[in-house]
């Protein structure tokens, strides 16, 4: 672990910065692909940046420094993020001070930094995923009309006291791990953010405090395979506990949960901590047993249907929400159905879907019996029909429900209406003031108006 809080040259390069372009007036607009783990880095990122003396742009257009973080996980990210850039040569022909930054997963990959900085010289920054703490060292070189790319080949550590600007709201995220050692075969995370590393569980803990006394309710445990989380004989449940007994904290919520480290523990822990989130983001990528296997995803259909029985059985009105890939390698129409069979048997709450995307340097890439374009077109359009009838279904078993909503914010669509998420994620609208936004409610839901719940607030 490094701890950067009290960082002399660390804090140095950032005064130094803030005295050359403090007065200036400059602003950052960062722009976020992927998934949280990226929009919370971004969030560290503009934390350093604001102690540089930088304020937030409102668009690219009103910036000084723009910075794309990018993501690699799935289809065309490349092509759009090479698109992006390339639009970018119109804005610094208007701004002469204008920098120009690209970091993120997809900078990782050594071989697409490269391409990038040698097809656009307006770039002025490239830095991969492990290079975040140094990124005002790389700035101020920058600022010297420098041009840097710097992509490091190590599994990283974990970085401790970097500021962030966190976005405002309710509700924020806090890293409990970092990196994954999972090696699903079509995916490119392990590559581009290295090995598992898991934070301390007393910094997790002050963190969230921290959190909490900046007047956020909700916070979102994040880690690539939360129920991996292991540091100095904490584990995953035991930090949950940890966080929960944290005063002031409303509810506390975790992504993602690989089916194979499920725990019996993880489960009574869902169960009896009263601020966890009674949902679960649990990804089953597919349905079928072959499939699974050449995901080397380590469980069957089964198993993961038996967990979705413990879960429902253990968390009273537990929640699923899960993330497929359609099309991968090898996959017959059979296996194809054993997926639409699965979705139909655990009712989902919603689902991410996904059409295989080949990543260079995974092992499904190189598989043979790689899946037509239009043949995974169909099948993600069949699933996404599936799921269009199932998901609605599990509506209707919450007329006449009672529970508390954290009230996120005033929809306008018709009448105004107040909405927040039950604890298991579902959410409901109901007539209030919009003073509440912010507060926990107690609501009763009285019918379905399309695929959402209404309700009135009872308290
Ligand atoms: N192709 C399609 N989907 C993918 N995902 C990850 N890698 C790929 C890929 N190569 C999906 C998985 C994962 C989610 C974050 O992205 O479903 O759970
Ligand atoms: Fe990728 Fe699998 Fe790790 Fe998730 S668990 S990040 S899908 S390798």
């Amino acid at each position: 672990m490094i701890d950067l809080t009290n960082d002399t040259a660390l804090n140095s390069a950032m005064e130094r910065i803030c005295s050359k372009i403090g007065d200036m007036g400059l602003k950052y607009y960062i722009e976020t692909y992927g998934c949280q783990m990226n929009e919370h880095d971004s969030e560290k990122i503009a934390g350093m940046l604001v102690k540089c003396g930088y304020t937030k742009a409102d668009s690219k257009q009103d910036a000084d420094f723009i910075l794309f973080n990018t993501c690699c996980v799935r289809e065309h990210a490349e092509l759009r993020t090479f698109g992006n850039v390339g639009f970018i040569k119109e804005l610094k022909q208007l701004n002469p001070r204008l920098i120009l930054g690209v970091c993120g997963c997809m900078m990782q990959q050594k071989d697409v930094a490269d391409k990038l900085y040698k097809r656009f010289p307006f770039v002025d920054l490239i830095f991969g995923t492990h290079e975040l703490k140094n990124f005002p060292f790389m700035l101020e070189k920058v600022l010297d009309n420098e041009r840097i790319i710097n992509i490091s080949e190590m599994n990283g550590e974990v970085i401790e006291g970097l500021p962030v600007e966190r976005t405002p709201g309710f509700s924020t995220f806090v890293n409990i791990m970092y990196g994954c050692n999972n090696f699903c075969t079509y995916c490119i995370v392990p590559y581009v953010r290295g090995r598992e590393r898991s934070r301390r569980a007393e910094d997790v803990v002050n963190e969230v405090r921290e959190v909490v006394a900046l007047g956020y309710k909700e916070v979102t445990l994040l880690g690539q395979n939360v129920n991996s989380y292991y540091s100095d004989g904490v584990n995953f449940p035991k930090l949950l506990e940890m966080v929960n007994s944290v005063p002031g904290l409303t509810r506390l919520r975790f992504m993602t949960s690989h089916p194979k480290d499920l725990s019996d523990e993880l489960i009574e822990a869902m169960a009896k901590l009263d601020k966890v989130g009674k949902h679960i983001h649990l990804p089953v990528q597919s349905g079928s047993d072959e499939i699974l296997r050449r995901m080397n995803r380590r469980y069957t259909a089964s198993q993961y249907l038996e967990l979705v029985s413990k879960l429902r059985s253990k968390v009273k009105d537990v929640e699923i929400t899960t993330d497929i890939i359609v099309g991968f390698p090898g996959e017959t129409e059979e296996d194809f159905e054993a997926t639409c069979d699965i979705v139909r048997k655990v009712g989902y709450s919603n689902a991410y879907t996904f059409a295989y995307s080949p990543r260079e340097g995974t092992i499904a890439a190189k598989m043979p019996d790689q899946i037509a374009q239009e043949v995974k077109k169909q099948r993600l359009n069949k699933l996404n029909a599936v799921l269009a009838e199932t998901i609605p279904c599990g509506n209707k078993k919450y007329i006449g429900f009672e529970g508390d909503i954290l009230i996120e914010g005033v929809d306008h669509r018709a009448e105004p209406l107040l909405f927040g998420k039950l604890s298991n994620f579902k959410m409901v609208y109901v007539q209030g003031d919009e003073k509440l936004i912010g507060t926990m409610v107690h609501v009763k839901v009285d019918g379905l108006r399309f695929n959402s719940l209404f309700g009135h607030i009872t308290d």
